[in-house]
């Protein structure tokens, strides 16, 4: 009895924590932290915490951020410094990292800066409140970034407003091991999660007036239900046992993207978008194979063929890493080349960066930085050329816009086409959540703009 009283006494201890405190959480990386972030916010709006815009008017600071380049990294420890003056004004200020960087750098964050209270992991989030309790009962220096690997994947999608468009985890982690990638290792062994679990949310989503959902994991293709059910199965399951009215997902891997996925696609393209993110990383066979993607240029171009022959309008995006160790000259031309040819109208390009744990930061034959630069400049130009042009076609056409929210512009609203542009046109935001038709005037590669037909 006496424990349970205890207990009681601490949950609430625990719950008026955040009475008359702000928080503030600082994100940057993928939609998996974004997801992160919004769950952060509802644990801690549990414990009475009040979301922030400000980080000065905050009691509580949170950095959550991505390592997949070292880039970000560095922004989380400029971003500390910052926050170390505001704790020097104010003692009373708890500060913590959590997500990627957090599980990636775990004591060395609090070595180099004695000022953060604390660290978690990628694992580690719905252990936050009892953290950040302890924090604020003055314990200091805490550092939580254990895997859980035996424990199964059972979690409820925590977003506070959901909005017309969100975001649901179906995998988390990764077993693929690219060998310029750190992911294995801030995300840990690749799980899913139950097939009727992600049903459910979806439900509960569509009843709060959620109108598309983009299924979330490192590596979608590979998901796996109890009942043995795959990636495919899970896509028709949500077209067919749920009221959502759209479905995207990402991020696919070309090694195990198959036929069965591209037929599920075609057969539900009422509900399932005509829109793949399809990383190749490499245009040339002797990288795929030193960064263990396991397939080569020729298959990549086999998957391509695949899909568009099942889905003659399918829109295809990608991912690209330019001077990756020992790429040579030739070999950068091939990625140039696999652009062009595959006709992407938007790609994501990034100079390699050496990631701790992984394999290929240890290769001896780096890249010089300066090259590195010539060529994403010289990618990108050769993209630039081909995008504009690319993406004329759709001047004229008429595309089925979901109405996502109003414009920056007064009197505009923005959504989503079918293939995933984004489009900008005149209208009222009583539109918000409805799908229109709009007819596109001015198309450029990233955005389009319209008119409501
Ligand atoms: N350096 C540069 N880019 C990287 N990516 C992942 N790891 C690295 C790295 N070490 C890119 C890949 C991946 C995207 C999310 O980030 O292109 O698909
Ligand atoms: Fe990283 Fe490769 Fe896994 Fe993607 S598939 S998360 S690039 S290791």
């Amino acid at each position: 009895m006496e424990n349970t009283s205890q207990e009681t006494q601490s949950f609430q201890q625990n719950q008026d924590i955040g009475q008359g405190r702000g928080v503030y959480i600082s994100t940057y990386g993928c939609q998996m932290n974004v997801n992160d972030t919004e769950r952060m916010h509802s644990l801690l709006e549990m414990q009475n915490f009040t979301p922030v815009e400000n980080p000065e008017d905050a009691s509580l600071i949170i950095i959550n951020s991505c390592s997949v380049r070292e880039k970000p990294v560095h922004k989380v420890y400029s971003e500390v410094g910052t926050f170390r003056k505001m704790k020097d004004k104010n003692p009373n200020l708890k500060i913590g990292v959590g997500g990627c960087v957090g599980q990636q750098e775990k004591e060395n964050l609090i070595k180099n800066q004695p000022m953060i209270d604390f660290v978690f992991g990628t694992d580690q989030i719905d252990n936050l409140p009892q953290m950040v309790a302890k924090a604020f009962e003055g314990e200091r220096r805490q550092i939580n970034a254990k895997f859980e690997h035996r424990a199964p994947y059972h979690i409820e999608t925590m977003v506070r407003n959901p909005g017309v468009a969100t975001f649901v985890n179906i995998t988390k982690g990764c077993d693929n091991f690219c060998t310029f990638c750190v992911v294995p290792y801030t995300r840990g062994r690749e799980k899913s999660r139950p097939l009727q679990h992600i049903l459910t949310d979806i439900r509960h989503l569509v009843k709060r007036g959620v109108k598309e959902v983009t299924l979330l994991g490192q590596n979608v293709n590979s998901y796996k239900a109890e009942e043995g059910l795959d990636f495919a199965d899970l896509l028709a399951k949500v077209a067919t046992d749920t009221d959502i009215e759209r479905i995207r997902y990402t991020t696919s891997h070309p090694k195990d993207f198959n036929q069965k996925l591209a037929d599920t696609m075609a057969a539900h393209q009422d509900k399932i978008m005509e829109y793949v993110h399809l990383p190749f990383q490499s245009g040339n066979t002797r990288i795929l194979d030193r960064m263990n993607r396991n397939y080569t240029r020729e298959h990549y171009l086999e998957k391509i063929a695949m899909l568009k022959k099942t889905i003659p309008n399918l829109v295809l995006s990608t991912d690209i890493i330019v001077g990756f160790p020992g790429e040579t000259e030739e070999e950068f031309r091939d990625t140039v080349t696999l652009v062009e040819e595959v006709g992407f109208e938007t790609i994501f390009a990034f100079k390699y960066s050496p990631r701790p744990f992984t394999k290929a930061a240890k290769f001896e034959d780096q890249v010089d930085e300066d090259v590195k630069t010539e060529r994403l400049n010289r990618l990108f130009d050769a993209h630039d050329k081909m995008a504009f042009d690319l993406v004329k076609r759709y001047e004229g056409q008429t595309m089925r816009v979901l109405v996502e929210q109003a414009d920056r512009e007064f009197g505009k609203i923005q959504g989503r086409s079918t293939s995933n542009k984004l489009v900008h046109f005149l209208g009222s935001a009583d539109l918000i959540g409805k799908t229109v038709d709009v007819k596109i005037t001015k198309a450029f590669p990233a955005t389009f703009r319209g008119e409501l037909v």
